[in-house]
């Protein structure tokens, strides 16, 4: 299907003169620095294709354990782990282990499944992630985690790049910034091509503001090595407030693009100087919310309906009756419910409405429990 055309979607060299640069990760052009963050349960390929036909010239998939990786077998299920559509590159796969042998094989299955980029966690906040050692603990343990990156680094082509997500610390002390800094500069050391950081502590999972003061100060370290930018990014005037502020390379977009993929298309449109667009009218939602769950349907197949509920619930804030769309899309359990709902609410081309940023805040959200990732 078509969708409305976003601008110099492949032509990353028409940012105007005054607007962010295009983002390049090592050898990898991505081109407009506004990209899809990984996002467990959510950026599968269905949702990072929608994210992609609406400008996002990057997409990062959900979080992978090492461990699933090394024993996974190609069943229905694990398709949204080792498929890869055409239309989805570039493309990051994302590790999370506590290992840093198993970090290398799981690397290894990511290269051959076909990932452009490979990114390692060490930010994932859920308790039960901790108690492995896994995600955001190995920032408490700088040995460790600079010894998972030079075996992932090791075992990965050259021309892949590897990259790492971190979030700021684990919690406010002094030592938890020096921990965070001896990774970053060791990382860049034994060849990462780019971090992603998110202002936030790990204690702090998703309670008050990432701060974005932080970034600045890992920019202007940085100097001329890559730096996206995570937290906050709710719509897309804060996208291009926080490369203008920080001056990161890159952001990446995480709870502001679930349900509201436009984000990319009204961001490229400000950075191209032109005012925010008018939100999608209810038939363009119609049309791409339509598309997302045909897309998931090839995917998820009879478990489609359940897992598309979340999605539907933040597609509705940009309803002008959001709370009795959100009511009957969370009541959605197959292709002819969802396809009811949509007759019923989204059949008159009414304007449709910018969501309010406060929808995601304070919302419960975090990496999926590793059980969900197990074969
Ligand atoms: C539901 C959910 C799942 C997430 N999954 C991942 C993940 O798999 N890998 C990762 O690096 N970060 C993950 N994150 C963190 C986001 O990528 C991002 O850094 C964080 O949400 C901050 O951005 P925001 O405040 O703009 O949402 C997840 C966040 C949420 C809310």
């Amino acid at each position: 299907m078509q969708f409305r055309a976003a601008p110099h979607a492949a032509t990353p060299a028409a940012h105007p003169a005054t607007g962010p640069s295009p983002l390049r990760i090592g050898g990898v052009d991505i081109g407009f620095p506004v990209v899809q963050a990984a996002l467990s349960g959510y950026s599968d390929g269905p949702m990072r294709l929608i994210a992609r036909r609406l400008g996002a010239s990057y997409a990062l998939c959900e979080v992978m354990l090492d461990q699933f990786l090394i024993a996974v077998k190609n069943r229905q299920r694990n398709r949204r782990f080792l498929e890869i559509a055409a239309e989805d590159h570039p493309v990051g796969g994302q590790l999370m282990g506590a290992e840093p042998d198993q970090f290398a094989a799981g690397a290894r299955r990511l290269v051959e499944v076909g990932y452009d980029v490979i990114d390692i966690n060490f930010g994932c906040p859920v308790k039960k992630v901790l108690g492995r050692c896994r995600g955001g603990f190995h920032l408490s343990q700088p040995e460790v985690a600079l010894e998972i990156v030079q075996r992932t680094r090791d075992v990965v082509p050259a021309h892949i790049p590897v990259t790492v997500k971190m979030r700021r610390g684990i919690d406010d002390r002094p030592e938890s910034e020096d921990h965070f800094f001896r990774i970053l500069e060791g990382a860049f050391a034994i060849g990462i091509a780019a971090a992603t950081i998110h202002g936030r502590t790990v204690v702090q999972r998703y309670v008050g503001p990432s701060r974005w003061d932080f970034l600045r100060k890992v920019k202007s370290w940085a100097g001329s090595r890559i730096i996206l930018g995570s937290g906050d990014l709710f719509t897309p005037h804060a996208c291009l407030k926080m490369l203008e502020e920080t001056g990161v390379d890159g952001v990446t977009v995480a709870r502001g693009a679930i349900g509201n993929p436009w984000i990319f298309s009204q961001a490229r449109a400000l950075v191209d100087g032109q005012p925010l667009p008018a939100p999608p009218s209810l038939w363009e939602q119609r049309q791409v919310i339509s598309e997302h769950y045909r897309l998931a349907e090839q995917l998820h197949q009879e478990r489609c309906g359940p897992l598309m509920r979340k999605f539907g619930i933040k597609y509705a804030a940009l309803h002008p009756q959001h709370l009795e769309v959100r009511e009957a899309l969370a009541r959605v359990k197959c292709r002819a419910d969802w396809d009811r709902v949509l007759a019923q609410w989204y059949c008159e081309d009414l304007p449709g409405v910018h969501p309010d940023p406060k929808i995601h805040v304070g919302s419960n959200a975090t990496c999926q429990e590793e059980s969900d990732m197990q074969a």
